[in-house]
C-alpha cells in the first residue's frame, strides 16, 4: 500500500514495533469492515487504534455507498490513535476519497467508555481495528497498568505476560452496544496461549455468536505472527464458534455461509485444535478413539521435588566430597535439575555416572531422620545458613527446613518444558528427580515392555499433535504440560504398542541413536511407518495428514520463539 511506505518513512520500523503498529491489508479491512456494518446505514463505527485508517476508509465507503445523505460521516466514523502523524495520514487519505471521519489523537486506554462518569463517546454498532501488538516484555509501566485496569473493568483479569492486544480488545468491546459488531484482526495467539483465556471466556460469555476466520498462510509482511479474524456480535454467551478456513485474503470474499463449521468450546479453555481443518480434526479423532489411550492408563505424571533452593539442595561430586556427605545418609541420587541431558530414550547408571564426572549436580541433599548428623552435614548445613536457604518460601513450610520431601524414583521422566514435543524416558538409572521434570510411575497391569517402549513409541505424530492440542504455549513458543495435561496425551493403546514394539524393539539401538544425533525427524517417520501405517493401517494419505497437522502446530508455535525452528 502507498500510504503504508509513506509511514514507513516518516516513522521507523523500531518505533512502529514499539506502538504494535502493523498495518491491515485493504482486502481484510474492506472484508471486517462490510461484515461490522452489516447494511446499516446509520450504523457509528468506532476504530480505536486506527493507524493511518484503512478501516476508517473501509467503513466510509460502505456507509457513503449505503446511504445517499451527503457528508454527516464525521459523526458516524471514529477514529483513535496515539500516534498523530498517522492520524495526519488517515484524513489525507479519507480527504482524498471523499470521506471524513472524526479522529481523536490519544490513549485509547484513557477513553471512558460510554456510561462511565467521564464519557465522551458514544456507543458504537460496529467496532473494527487492528490492536497494537506488544509483547509483555515491551508493554510495561503506566501503559500496562491502565490497559489491565481497563480490562478489569470489564470483568477481564489479565496476567503481566499479556501482550497489549488482549487488553485492547476487551476495552474495545465495552464501546460496543449490546447488539454491535466487533470485527478485529488479532493475533493467533489468541486461540493458544495461557494469558488469553480470560479473553476467550470474556468472548463467550459476552457475544451469542463468535466467528474466527483462520489463514494458512501468514497475511502480513511486517508482523511476527499469525493472524485470526474475529468477528463476534450479540448479547449473551455461546457455546460454540463458527470457523471458516480460508488460504489468503483475497479468498475472504468468496466465504459463503455454508464454508462454515461449528466447535464446541472445550471447558479446558484451550482452542488450539481451531487451528486444523475439518479433515485433521476428524481424522485425529477417529484415530484417537480407536486406536489411542490416554498416558494417565500406562501411569499417572507426578510432580518432582520441590526443594526451594535447587542451587544448595542439589549438589555435584565435588561438593558431596568436600562436605564428607554419604550416599544413602545425607544424599540421594538424582536426575539433575534440567532436561538437556535427556538426548535418549532412556537415562542410565553410566549417564548419571558420566554427568556425575562432568561436575554436574547429582545429588540431592536428604539426610535420613535416623541417622546423627555428622560434622560434614553440620558444616554445609551452617552454609546453607549463610546463604539465608532456610528463609527460602518452600524450606520456612517444612517441618526441617533442609530435609525436603522427596519422591520416590519413577520408572519413566517426563519432560514438560519443550520446544519440539514432550517426551518420556525411560529411568534405567533409577534416581529421582526435581521439579524440572514429571515422574510417571507405571500402574501394576501396565504391559511389561511399557517402559522400554513407551519413550520411543510416544515418538509418533499422533502423540505429538495430542501434545499441541493438550499442552500450553508458553513464551518463546516453549510447549508447557502441567502432569494433568500430560496425562491426557494419547498414547497407542496396549494392543497397538505391544503390535508396534514387536518390530521396533529390534531397532530401538539404531533409532535411539538416531535422536541422540539429532536426527529426530528419521526417527519419528520411521515410528510413525511401523505404527500408523503398518498397525494402525492408516493409509499413506492419512498419516501424511496427521504428521503435517502436528507439524503446522508445532511451526505455528514454535514462530513465537525467536531461534528455534520447528523442523522437517
Ligand atoms: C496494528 S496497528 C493498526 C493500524 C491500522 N488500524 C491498521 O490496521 O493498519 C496499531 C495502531 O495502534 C496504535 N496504538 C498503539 N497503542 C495505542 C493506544 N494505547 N491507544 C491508541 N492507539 C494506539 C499505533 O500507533 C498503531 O497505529
Amino acid at each position: 500500500m502507498s500510504d503504508s511506505i509513506e509511514s514507513i518513512q516518516i516513522d521507523g520500523r523500531e518505533a512502529r514495533k514499539g506502538r504494535g503498529a502493523f498495518f491491515t491489508p485493504v482486502p481484510i479491512a474492506d472484508f471486517l469492515a462490510q461484515w461490522a456494518i452489516a447494511g446499516r446505514a446509520g450504523a457509528r463505527v468506532l476504530d480505536p487504534t486506527c493507524g493511518d485508517g484503512v478501516f476508517l476508509r473501509a467503513a466510509g465507503q460502505k456507509l457513503s455507498r449505503l446511504s445517499s445523505v451527503e457528508g454527516g460521516l464525521d459523526q458516524q466514523v471514529y477514529g483513535v490513535d496515539v500516534h498523530p502523524p498517522s492520524l495526519e495520514d488517515a484524513m489525507g487519505a479519507l480527504e482524498a476519497d471523499g470521506l471524513d471521519a472524526r479522529l481523536i489523537t490519544g490513549d485509547f486506554f484513557e477513553i471512558e467508555p460510554p456510561g462511565a462518569l467521564l464519557a465522551n463517546l458514544p456507543m458504537f454498532d460496529a467496532v473494527i481495528g487492528n490492536p497494537p501488538f506488544v509483547r509483555y516484555q515491551h508493554h510495561t509501566g503506566a501503559a500496562r497498568k491502565a490497559s489491565a485496569q481497563a480490562a478489569l473493568r470489564q470483568g477481564v483479569r489479565l496476567s503481566g505476560l499479556a501482550s497489549s492486544w488482549a487488553a485492547l480488545l476487551v476495552h474495545a468491546g465495552s464501546f460496543l452496544a449490546p447488539d454491535g459488531r466487533l470485527a478485529m484482526v488479532l493475533p493467533a495467539e489468541l486461540l493458544t496461549v495461557g494469558y488469553a483465556e480470560p479473553v476467550r471466556q470474556w468472548l463467550r460469555q459476552r457475544f451469542a455468536a463468535v466467528k474466527l476466520v483462520i489463514f494458512e498462510r501468514l497475511q502480513f509482511d511486517d508482523a511476527i505472527e499469525n493472524v485470526v479474524l474475529l468477528l463476534a456480535h450479540g448479547t449473551g454467551g455461546c457455546d460454540a464458534f463458527s470457523i471458516y478456513q480460508v488460504d489468503n485474503a483475497e479468498d475472504l470474499d468468496r466465504i459463503r455461509a455454508f464454508d462454515e463449521f461449528a466447535v464446541t468450546l472445550s471447558t479446558d479453555g484451550k482452542w488450539t485444535d481451531f487451528l486444523l481443518t475439518v479433515g485433521q480434526r476428524q481424522l485425529f479423532k477417529s484415530v484417537v478413539g480407536q486406536h489411542s489411550t490416554p498416558l494417565v492408563t500406562y501411569g499417572a505424571p507426578e510432580l518432582g521435588t520441590v526443594t526451594g533452593a535447587n542451587h544448595y539442595f542439589a549438589l555435584n561430586e565435588a561438593t558431596r566430597r568436600t562436605y564428607d556427605l554419604h550416599e544413602g545418609r545425607d544424599v540421594v541420587r538424582i536426575s539433575p535439575p534440567g532436561t538437556k541431558h535427556f538426548r535418549g530414550v532412556s537415562f542410565s547408571k553410566a549417564d548419571w555416572e558420566r554427568l556425575r564426572d562432568a561436575g554436574e549436580q547429582v545429588w540431592l541433599l536428604s539426610p535420613d531422620k535416623d541417622s546423627r548428623v555428622t560434622a560434614g552435614l553440620r558444616r554445609y548445613l551452617a552454609r546453607g545458613e549463610t546463604l539465608g536457604v532456610p528463609d527460602a518460601y518452600k524450606c520456612q513450610v517444612r517441618p526441617i527446613w533442609y530435609r525436603p520431601p522427596v519422591v520416590s524414583a519413577p520408572d519413566l521422566f517426563f519432560t514438560y518444558m519443550s520446544h519440539r514435543y514432550p517426551r518420556l524416558i525411560n529411568n534405567q538409572a533409577k534416581t529421582t528427580f526435581l521439579n524440572s521434570m514429571h515422574g510417571v510411575r507405571l500402574v501394576n497391569n501396565a504391559p511389561q515392555m511399557a517402559r522400554d517402549a513407551l519413550p520411543l513409541l510416544a515418538l509418533n505424530s499422533v502423540t505429538m499433535l495430542g501434545a499441541e492440542l493438550h499442552g500450553r504455549s508458553y513464551g518463546g513458543g516453549v510447549l508447557k504440560m502441567e502432569p494433568r495435561e500430560a496425562a491426557s496425551l494419547p498414547m497407542p493403546n496396549a494392543g497397538a504398542l505391544e503390535a508396534a514394539w514387536r518390530t521396533l524393539k529390534s531397532e530401538r539401538t539404531a533409532l535411539n541413536r538416531q535422536l541422540q544425533s539429532g536426527s529426530w525427524v528419521d526417527a519419528v517417520a520411521r515410528v510413525d511407518e511401523v505404527l500408523l501405517r503398518n498397525t494402525l493401517n492408516l493409509s499413506s494419505g492419512d498419516a501424511a495428514l496427521i504428521r503435517e497437522a502436528a507439524r503446522s502446530l508445532r511451526s505455528r508455535r514454535m514462530s513465537r520463539g525467536s531461534s528455534a525452528d520447528a523442523g522437517d
